[in-house]
């Protein structure tokens, strides 16, 4: 059905919604009887290793892998929608990957933060979302004033983390609130 590939980017703060939007399309592309594979970073093992999950529990099957190459190892040939979740996660090659994909004809279906707990562009997110023909992107609520949020506050012992802390670090509500630009807050010195 799809002749021409094409990379989609569902981006955006945590608890946005875009895992929900990924296995909703997901579910679209499967009644309308395409093949499809999902694939995500083992890293994140938050619900389980082998399945993607959104805040507000909608669960897909999902391949867990270590690194992006494996995505390519581990695709079937009958597959014409990959979608991948947690894409911030993955090494740089992920933006090789997703090229290759797209240009052997598969619709790619990505998800992931644009910003870490810093507001700063996570990963290799960037370049993919200028390389994607589509690009969604997703707003939460904002815990302290209800507006908007774009940006994900990380705590850590109830107070904001320091800018130097570690980028990655797989968490939940206990460790992250979605947050508007105001009331977004790292700590520097
Ligand atoms: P989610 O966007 O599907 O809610 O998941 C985002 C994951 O990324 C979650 O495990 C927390 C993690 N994360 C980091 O590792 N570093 C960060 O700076 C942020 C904001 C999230
Ligand atoms: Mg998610």
């Amino acid at each position: 059905m799809h002749h021409v590939g094409q990379i989609e980017v569902i981006c955006g703060s945590m608890f946005c919604g875009k895992t929900e939007e990924l296995i909703r399309r997901v579910r679209r592309a499967i009644i309308a009887k395409q093949t499809v594979q999902v694939f995500k970073p083992a890293l994140d093992d938050r619900y389980g290793v082998q399945t993607i999950n959104s805040h507000t529990g909608q669960q897909h099957h999902a391949i867990a892998l270590d690194s992006a190459g494996e995505i390519i190892r581990r695709l079937d040939p009958d597959t014409t929608v990959a979608a991948i979740d947690e894409i911030q996660f993955f090494d740089p090659s992920i933006v090789d990957v997703i090229e290759t994909l797209a240009n052997r004809g598969i619709r790619v279906i990505c998800a992931g933060l644009d910003l870490d707990f810093r507001g700063e562009p996570f990963g290799s997110m960037p370049q993919i979302l200028c390389r994607a023909e589509e690009v969604l992107k997703l707003h939460a609520i904002c815990v302290v004033c209800g507006e908007r949020a774009s940006r994900t506050q990380r705590l850590v012992n109830n107070q904001p983390a320091r800018y130097d802390d570690p980028v990655i670090f797989v968490g939940a509500s206990e460790s992250y609130e979605a947050r508007c630009r105001e009331h977004h807050i790292v700590i520097r010195d």
